[in-house]
């Protein structure tokens, strides 16, 4: 088998970029591990901003966005039991950020994928990636019992964090940058109604919490717990009731609970791998580089990945020129490490940090009344929340 360009992984930038590609006439093939309805059934991101879902229209799969997300032109932060708005839109002269889960976002563009008749190849075990250092890369993989081998051009390494594509790039050849937090987010999805119309990020003196939503019946809660933290010691009810602890006394109250139907453990995590091409290899996304959740990043700099991924490749195919793919290293990481800054700061800023000390707590909290009390510190948090030009 042969295309143009191979895509590893069929997340978000693996099926962005597979779709852009296809609609601009560029032939590619995505080989993803797991089956459609394992991917599908992951709970992850939920807040995109413009230029994400300017991308997704451009590949085909915005339609549902547009008649289903939910526009959102502000957020809030609480702390000290008093709730903050800042108003996105106002202070970023009429731009707002877009509720719509990773999960139907991943569902517009399998089914736009298969509208199209692109290949894709499901439960591809064993993918490994060779002679990206030279004129031709091939990809090997086990489908079905059977071996198979896809020579390409260019391989895409949209594999996420735990991917084989990094992996397979010489340890001397990447310099990994990294800070774990310590601590992870608890999450629970439940068909509630949302707390309030706007996402509450909280500060507390027992954690962080977070109250999201993915419709106007469904909701999504975060809780910062601890690293050991293990799932099935949170049945529920106590859940719930940690929430409320966390909560202003009348957001409290405003809180309409009910049964999970999901609920999972995630590490935070800031990482950044450069550089993001080697030879005719290139990482996007989660390949490449990790935001901790807390500026609800992770998914928008994937889409940013894949723009100036997708526009080298489109420049090579076109025109014949590889100046934007030689580009697109320092082009991507420019704005990777921006969004990199904007999540650890709003990590920093939220959470309790088991060594942070007294000095640490009145830092925080005097840096939130800062934001309070100042339009160019909240035009600031605004500007990265609806994210920063590509
Ligand atoms: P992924 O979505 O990870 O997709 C990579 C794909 O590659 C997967 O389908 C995987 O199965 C496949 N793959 C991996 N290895 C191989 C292989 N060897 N061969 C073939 N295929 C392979 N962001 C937020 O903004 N808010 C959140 O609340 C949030 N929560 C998250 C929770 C978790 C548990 C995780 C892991 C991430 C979360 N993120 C969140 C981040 C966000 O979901 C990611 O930034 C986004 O999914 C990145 O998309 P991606 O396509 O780069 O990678
Ligand atoms: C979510 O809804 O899952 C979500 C929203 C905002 C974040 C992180 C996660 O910052």
């Amino acid at each position: 088998m042969r295309t143009q360009v191979a895509i590893i992984g069929a997340g978000p930038a693996g099926l962005l970029l597979g779709g852009l590609l296809t609609r601009a006439g560029i032939d590619n093939v995505i080989l993803e591990r797991h089956s459609p309805e394992y991917v599908l059934a992951r709970i992850r991101a939920g807040v995109l901003e413009e230029g994400a879902v300017a991308m997704l229209d451009e590949a085909g799969a915005g339609g549902r966005l547009h008649a289903e997300g939910l526009v959102h032109q502000g957020i809030e932060i609480a702390w000290s039991g008093v709730r903050h708005r800042i108003d996105l839109n106002g202070l970023t002269g009429g731009r707002n950020v877009v509720v719509y889960g990773q999960t139907e976002v991943t569902r517009d563009l399998m089914d736009a994928r298969r509208a199209s008749g692109a290949r894709s190849v499901y439960e591809a075990r064993d993918v490994a990636i060779e002679g990206f250092d030279g004129d031709h890369p091939i990809v090997r993989y086990r489908h079905e019992g059977a071996v198979h081998e896809l020579a390409c051009d260019y391989i895409a390494g949209c594999d996420g964090f735990h991917g084989v594509c990094r992996q397979s790039v010489p340890a001397h050849a990447i310099h990994r940058y990294e800070r774990v937090y310590p601590f992870g987010w608890l999450g629970l999805l439940s068909d509630t109604p949302p707390v309030s119309h706007e996402l509450i990020y909280v500060l507390h003196e027992r954690g962080f919490a977070l109250c999201s939503m993915r419709s106007r019946t469904r909701s999504r809660y975060y809780l910062q717990c601890t690293l050991g933290e293990d799932v099935a010691q949170w049945p529920d009810e106590r859940f719930w009731a940690e929430l409320g602890r966390r909560l202003d006394p009348a957001t409290a109250a405003a809180l309409i609970t009910g049964p999970s139907i999901e609920k999972s453990i995630a590490p935070l995590r800031s990482f950044v791998a450069e550089p993001l091409s080697f030879g005719r290899l290139f990482l996007a996304g989660d390949a490449g580089h990790i935001v901790p959740p807390t500026g609800a990043k992770g998914l928008n700099l994937a889409a940013s990945d894949v723009r100036y991924l997708f526009d080298g490749l489109v420049e090579r195919y076109r025109h014949g020129s590889t100046a934007g793919l030689e580009a697109y290293s320092q082009r991507a990481l420019a704005r990777i490490w921006k969004a990199e800054r904007f999540s650890w700061w709003m990590t920093m800023l939220l959470h309790r940090f088991p060594d942070g000390g007294d000095f640490g707590d009145k830092i925080q909290h005097a840096e939130l009344a800062y934001l309070a009390s100042s339009k160019a510190a909240q035009t600031s948090l605004a500007e990265n929340y609806v994210g920063l030009p590509y």
